[in-house]
This record gives C-alpha cells, structure tokens and sequence, in this order.
C-alpha cells in the first residue's frame, strides 16, 4: 500500500486551529474515523446506479466533477472551482469517484463545499476520492523566493501571499485581504506525494504540504490529509476545524 508509512492526520471529534497554529496531528489507528463524520450530504453523495441522477439529493446548482461519467460538467476538481463566479454565492461541488491528480488552490470568498463521492459518510476509510499531487521544497537548494506554500495540494488562500509561511519568528507579513468565508471539504483523501527522480519518495524530503488554510475559513469532515513532511499548515488568519478527519 502507498502510503503504509506516511503520517495521517486523524482526529476523532473536534479540533479547531486557529491563527498561527498548526493543527495537532494524531497516530491513526485506522478505526477512529468510524461514526464520526457528518451525513449532512449522504444523499447527494451516495453514487447512483442510474445514469443522469447522480445530483439527486444534491444542493440546487451543484457542479458535477467526474473522470468517468459523460452526464458531468468537469474533469478536474480546480476547473469546476475556477468556474464559479467571484462573488459571495454559495456554491457546491460534486466529486465523483476517482484519484485526481492535480493541485487544488480555492482563491474566492463565497461559501465552497466540495463533496466526494462515496456511500458512508461517516467512515473516511470508505472514501472513494483522492486528491494528490507530489511536490517539496527541497531545503539545501532552496532559493529565497520559495515557501513551503509552493510545494501543496490543497490551499484555502486569497492569493499566494497570503499562504506564505515566511521565516523567523515573525514569518510572512500580515495581507489586508480575507479569503474563503466557509469552505468545506467532505470525504476526500487529500495527499502530497513527493517524488525524487519520477518516484514516490518514502522518507523525509522536505516541505510538502498536503494542505494549508490561511485567511480562510476552512472545516474538513471524513477526510484525511497525508504527506511526509508540514502535512497541515493553518496560517494567519486561517480557523480550521477537523471532524472525524
Ligand atoms: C431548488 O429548485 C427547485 C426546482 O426548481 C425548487 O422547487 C426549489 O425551491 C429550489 N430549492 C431551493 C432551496 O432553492
Ligand atoms: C461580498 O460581501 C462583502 C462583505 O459582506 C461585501 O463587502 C462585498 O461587496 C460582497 N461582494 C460582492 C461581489 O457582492
Ligand atoms: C492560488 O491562485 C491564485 C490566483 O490564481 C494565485 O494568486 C496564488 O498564487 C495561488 N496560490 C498558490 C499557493 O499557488
Ligand atoms: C487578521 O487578524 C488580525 C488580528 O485579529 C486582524 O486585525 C486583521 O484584520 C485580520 N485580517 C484579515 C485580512 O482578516
Ligand atoms: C469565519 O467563521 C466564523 C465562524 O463561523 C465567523 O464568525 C466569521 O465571520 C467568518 N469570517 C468571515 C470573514 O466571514
Ligand atoms: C536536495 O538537494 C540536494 C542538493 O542538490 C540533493 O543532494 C538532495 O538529494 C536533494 N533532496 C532530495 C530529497 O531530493
């Protein structure tokens, strides 16, 4: 199995982080996700058998992200979210089975949730989506433009100075400006897979977040978050809050 060795972020119940804080990690012992996420969704979520009614049950107005299924609008979890108005609507994403390899960056203030796909709600060991991407900054060849916020899969930021972790005590300066209100993620398995010469790395390689929230606010329910090094980052300004993820 890929990731045997990699540290997942698993917290039962509820943890918020906020300003400045990293979220606690906890050792997964593989049963504690059981029973604990929200079934808000369960209903738009649960894959149908019927082609054409998989956004039965689902908010008004969800986009459709599939890598298989013709009846939806996107390939790509980033192409849906680059095509949501800029405003303060609230939007949902669907997320259809599949691992999605690409990097994830949700820049705008109105309310996103992104659902993924799966019949239990409750248990992330059941979820059916992965959103990965392999990237680190490698730190002896580091140069002085390049932050951990460089090397991520999924950032909830208003823009790249803002994800900015920054050196020395003080880190990055402050920016004016708020990201995402209320951005939520269910039931997806988000990962940074670094990889040195085209393979998957499994050691230390230096920064290589699989998320990091900074002037945003962020809630993951049933997900999990992987990587080998700085897995979560909640910057400035970021309150984040993990349920049975
Ligand atoms: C969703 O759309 C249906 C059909 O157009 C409508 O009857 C319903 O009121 C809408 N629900 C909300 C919450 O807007
Ligand atoms: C979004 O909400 C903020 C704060 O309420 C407001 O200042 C801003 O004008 C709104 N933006 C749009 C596009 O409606
Ligand atoms: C995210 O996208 C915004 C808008 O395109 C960009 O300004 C920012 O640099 C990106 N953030 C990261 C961490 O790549
Ligand atoms: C960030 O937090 C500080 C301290 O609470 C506050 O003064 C500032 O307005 C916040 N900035 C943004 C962009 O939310
Ligand atoms: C972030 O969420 C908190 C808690 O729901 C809320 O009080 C606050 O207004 C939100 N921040 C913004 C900028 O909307
Ligand atoms: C980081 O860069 C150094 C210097 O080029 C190199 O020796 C090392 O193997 C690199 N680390 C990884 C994990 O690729």
């Amino acid at each position: 199995m890929i990731f045997s060795n990699i540290v997942n972020l698993s917290i039962a119940g509820l943890i918020a982080a906020s300003v400045g804080q990293a979220a606690p990690a906890a050792r997964n012992n593989g049963k504690n996700g059981k029973g604990s996420a929200s079934t808000t969704y369960a209903e738009c979520q649960r894959p149908k058998d019927v082609q054409g009614t998989q956004l039965q049950g689902c908010p008004n107005n969800t986009l459709y992200v599939s890598q298989t299924d013709p009846q939806s609008g996107f390939g790509s979890i980033q192409q849906a979210i680059l095509s949501l108005p800029n405003d303060n609507s609230s939007q949902v994403i669907l997320i259809g089975p599949g691992s999605y390899h690409e990097v994830v960056n949700v820049t705008r203030k109105g309310p996103v949730t992104l659902l993924g796909m799966t019949y239990d709600p409750t248990n992330w060991e059941n979820n059916l989506v992965k959103l990965w991407s392999s990237s680190f900054i490698n730190q002896t060849t580091q140069t002085a433009g390049q932050d951990n916020a460089d090397a991520v899969t999924l950032t909830v930021s208003p823009n790249r100075a803002a994800s900015l972790i920054g050196a020395g005590p003080a880190g990055a300066p402050l920016q004016p400006e708020f990201g995402n209100v209320d951005f939520k993620i269910y039931n997806i398995d988000v990962a940074n897979r670094a990889t040195v010469n085209g393979k998957e790395f499994m050691g230390q390689t230096g920064p290589s977040a699989a998320l990091i929230v900074a002037y945003s606010n962020f809630s993951s329910y049933g997900s999990t978050y992987r990587s080998w090094q700085d897995t979560v980052f909640v910057g400035r300004n970021g309150s984040a809050l993990f349920y049975g993820s």
